[in-house]
């Protein structure tokens, strides 16, 4: 009897089993799709796709997020821009072969716009990485559309961020508006190629952040990767497409990372014990991270309470709007190069009495020219060109030098590089022949207190002995 009963309860599992993997639960075919409030799950249960609404709100949206996370979570958003209005919404796979959301007057607010020669043997799965994958089975196994190609503001595991020179295609973060509405926000996330490598962030297009270059190791003006370990991160700069990606080493830590509407970079990880998501701002952590905001030729420094400040040998351009805390039209210079004097009366050669201002621990300007000659010759190439303004050298870089503006100079309080800079002597003597002077007031000084000493000393022992002279008569 008992045994009977087992067998009865282990052939129920049996078929259990059969009809879940039978009817994939993480598939959309032309024959099965998903009506509001239906969901599709991965094969390991860790993300969903399916309809959602955000607080204060009865928009809908299609989206994917994290299925055993108490918090939703959405990663991807479909009709970011054109939210449903109402619990009508469907999302199938169209008779053009397109994954398309619709509402109940069988409106089109979104579509994965390919062209598909095959729209019967499309299919739309969501894998264990979280990416939603539209093919045919045509072209061998290549996708027709992925979700990771067409992301929201947020990067999770394996997806990557890339820029295709060659056919322009980029992969880019897009901020939400706010927190409760995905429709397109002012910033972007992405990787510049630039002449190296770097990451950017971009509010309505212009730059707002740069990481610094890529040295084969980390970013250089990034100060999060000089203090944290950066575990898992893959960044391909060798040839176009360039990416990033990462995927932890660590199974049991979830970490993504959004893109917010404030235009911060944010680094989410999964706190079991808070039970919400625990934040750290990997980019913008200062407004010295803010890009530009000391103008040309102004250095930023967070530890300061005045954060930006002219260069040596350089002024503010306008008085005004720099003591008002407007750097951003920045400094010039105050005494011209040597190099640029000669040139003008015609001298030509323009070698010059230059020197270079070395400023340590700092994160360097913006658009350095590279070149892969070894440390010791950057200063000669530098100085060899009157357009140099400024070189610096990284052992996984080589020799980086700046001609024009210097924009973009932040002081690290740790990490960072060396940063050289070009400066008329003249200029550069004016702090040393001024610390030539303390010390020799310092010196002078010593000398006279020892001298007014051993003079008293030397009287006092003349007049003692004098005494004893005077007793032993
Ligand atoms: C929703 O609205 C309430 C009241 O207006 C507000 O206090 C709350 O912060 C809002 N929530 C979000 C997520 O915007
Ligand atoms: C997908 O949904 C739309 C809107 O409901 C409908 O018009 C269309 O026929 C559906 N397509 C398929 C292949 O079922
Ligand atoms: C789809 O096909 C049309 C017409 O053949 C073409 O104009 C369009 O560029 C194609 N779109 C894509 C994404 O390939
Ligand atoms: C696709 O399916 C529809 C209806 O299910 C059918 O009318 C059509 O001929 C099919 N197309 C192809 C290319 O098989
Ligand atoms: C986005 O940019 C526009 C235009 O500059 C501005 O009006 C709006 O306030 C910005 N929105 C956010 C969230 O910063
Ligand atoms: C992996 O992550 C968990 C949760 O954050 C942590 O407790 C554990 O120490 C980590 N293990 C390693 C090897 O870093
Ligand atoms: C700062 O000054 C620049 C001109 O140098 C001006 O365009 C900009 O609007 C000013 N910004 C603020 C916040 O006043
Ligand atoms: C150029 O200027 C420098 C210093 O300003 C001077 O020493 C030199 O004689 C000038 N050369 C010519 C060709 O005028
Ligand atoms: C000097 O540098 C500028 C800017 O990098 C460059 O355009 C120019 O060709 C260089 N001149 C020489 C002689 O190398």
């Amino acid at each position: 009897m008992g045994k009977t009963i087992s067998c009865s309860v282990l052939l129920a599992l049996i078929s259990c089993f059969y009809l879940l993997f039978a009817t994939a639960l993480d598939i959309i075919t032309p024959s099965k799709s998903i009506k509001d409030p239906d969901v599709i799950i991965s094969q390991n249960g860790v993300f969903r796709l399916g309809f959602f609404s955000l607080a204060n709100s009865t928009n809908r949206y299609v989206g994917i997020l994290y299925n055993q996370i108490p918090v939703q979570t959405v990663v991807w958003v479909a009709n970011r821009n054109r939210p449903l209005k109402d619990s009508s919404g469907i999302l199938n796979i169209s008779d053009d072969g397109n994954l398309v959301v619709s509402n109940g007057k069988a409106e089109v607010l979104w579509s994965s716009h390919v062209n598909n020669t095959a729209p019967n043997a499309t299919t739309a799965q969501l894998l264990d990485s979280g990416n939603l994958v539209l093919s045919n089975g045509e072209d061998g196994a290549s996708s027709l559309w992925e979700s990771f190609e067409d992301p929201s503001n947020a990067f999770i595991e394996t997806m990557k961020i890339s820029t295709d020179v060659k056919t322009g295609r980029k992969v880019e973060l897009k901020s939400w508006k706010s927190i409760d509405d995905p429709s397109d926000g002012n910033f972007s996330f992405g990787i510049e190629p630039f002449n190296i490598r770097e990451l950017v962030i971009r509010n309505n297009n212009q730059l707002y952040f740069r990481s610094g270059p890529w040295n084969g190791n980390i970013f250089i003006g990034l100060l999060y990767m000089y203090t944290d370990n950066l575990d898992g991160f893959e960044v391909f700069t060798d040839k176009s497409p360039y990416y990033m990606t990462y995927e932890s080493s660590n199974e049991s830590m979830l970490i993504y990372y959004e893109l917010d509407s404030q235009g911060k970079f944010v680094e989410r990880e999964w706190d079991a014990g808070k039970g919400d998501w625990s934040k750290n701002y990997p980019t913008i952590q200062t407004d010295c991270d803010v890009y530009g905001k000391c103008g040309a030729f102004g250095i930023c420094d967070s530890m300061k309470r005045t954060i930006c400040s002219c260069l040596k040998g350089f002024e503010p351009r306008n008085i005004e709007e720099w003591s008002r805390g407007n750097w951003s039209s920045g400094c010039f210079r105050t005494t011209p190069l040597q190099c640029q004097r000669d040139n003008n009366n015609g001298s030509g050669a323009g070698q010059g009495d230059d020197g270079f201002l070395e400023m340590k621990m700092m994160k360097v300007p913006a658009f350095p020219a590279r070149s892969s000659i070894i440390n010791g010759e950057c200063k000669d190439q530098c100085m060899k060109n009157c357009s140099c303004m400024a070189y610096a050298y990284d052992s996984g870089i080589g020799c980086m030098m700046w001609s024009g503006d210097l924009i973009d100079v932040q002081k690290f309080s740790t990490g960072g590089v060396d940063l050289y800079i070009r400066m008329p002597s003249s200029e550069l003597d004016k702090g040393k022949s001024s610390k030539i002077i303390v010390i020799t007031t310092v010196i002078a000084g010593i000398v006279v207190v020892i001298t007014i000493s051993a003079l008293f000393l030397w009287r006092r022992m003349a007049k003692h002995k004098g005494n004893i002279y005077m007793d032993n008569i």
